[in-house]
């Protein structure tokens, strides 16, 4: 098992999505602008971490994290869908195309944003599949995580944070907000889904926060270095907008230095799940080569 699993489980969300969207009733002016953000080519790391995670916990039970992983890609390509936005980070591309509001206007990207956000909660809840007890719980967990309290909160300190006096205890808990909420809610389902002990889940969290803020100075780093080829969005827009990111407080040098600590910490957490399970968790290290930087990162400093 390794990224073969992942290509498995990038399929299942595909199909699944592809599956959800035909059944879907939504008037076409919000049906088509929603359809359009989600099978833009994303990547689905977040609801493959959670069905990669369920699978880790308890195979039998994969079917009962579909709801949940769509609701997470939805939720997520919401939240991208706004952070695009003119009053956001006035992005023009996203996902190799133009942005929501580029390609349609700004009134309509808000609805599907706020269409899929919706969507997220009916998906889990229509669930005959889930037990009523394990929607509540998924429920409050997702709300949680993508609420005022979790990412929204690290959008609103992403506005708010200066790049002139930002700290890196601020810039990590934006980071741990914005971006690593949403993995927390990936193993976090699993682990409501799949049974995981407290003990298991405390570690599945530290992976899922560590692997979450690694990949948001992975992604401050694309922008720094790399193109729109690559990316899928405009690069060089953290600087531009002149955003706090890890490259702009300590350098493409000290940023890469941060994501080698924080990929270490994810580490820690899957051998040290690993050694309390007695069940092989290796298989979220692959999660890990998401975090690798193209070569020439880092060596024109
Ligand atoms: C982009 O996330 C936004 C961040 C939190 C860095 P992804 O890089 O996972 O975006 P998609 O889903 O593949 O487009
Ligand atoms: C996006 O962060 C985080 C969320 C949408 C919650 P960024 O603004 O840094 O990500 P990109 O570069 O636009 O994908
Ligand atoms: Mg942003
Ligand atoms: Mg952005």
């Amino acid at each position: 098992m390794s990224d073969q699993a992942l290509h498995v489980f990038q399929k299942l969300v595909d199909d699944s999505l592809d599956d959800h969207i035909l059944y879907n009733l939504t008037p076409i002016e919000v049906f088509e602008p929603m359809v359009y953000s989600l099978e833009s080519k994303g990547k689905r790391l977040r609801p493959i971490l959670l069905l990669a995670t369920l699978w880790l916990l308890d195979v039998d039970r994969l079917d009962h994290g579909i709801s949940s992983a769509l609701a997470l890609e939805y939720i997520h390509t919401y939240s991208l869908i706004h952070d695009d936005l003119p009053a956001m980070d006035d992005d023009d591309f996203r996902r190799g195309k133009p942005s929501a509001h580029k390609k349609y206007n700004e009134a309509t990207a808000i609805l599907s944003g706020d269409g899929l956000l919706t969507d997220a909660f009916n998906i889990i809840v229509a669930d005959e599949q889930v037990s009523a007890h394990e929607k509540v719980q998924l429920v409050l967990e997702l709300s949680e995580a993508a609420g005022p309290r979790g990412m929204v909160a690290g959008q609103v300190y992403d506005m708010k944070l200066d790049n002139e006096t930002g700290t890196l205890q601020e810039i990590q808990k934006m980071h741990s907000l914005k971006t690593g909420q949403l993995f927390k809610f990936a193993v976090r389902a699993a682990g409501v889904i799949g049974n995981a002990s407290d003990e298991q889940q405390e570690l599945l969290d530290r992976f899922a926060i560590f692997f979450g803020r690694g990949f948001q100075i992975h992604n401050d780093l694309m922008d720094a270095t790399s193109d729109q080829e690559v990316t899928g969005k405009e690069t060089g827009q953290d600087c531009v907008h002149n955003k706090l990111t890890y490259t702009s407080l300590l350098g493409i040098e000290g940023a890469i230095i941060e994501l080698a600590m924080e990929t270490e910490k994810a580490r820690e957490a899957v051998d040290q799940l690993t050694e309390i399970s007695g069940r092989d968790f290796s298989l979220l290290k692959t999660f890990l080569t998401y975090l690798e930087l193209p070569e020439q990162v880092g060596t024109d400093e």
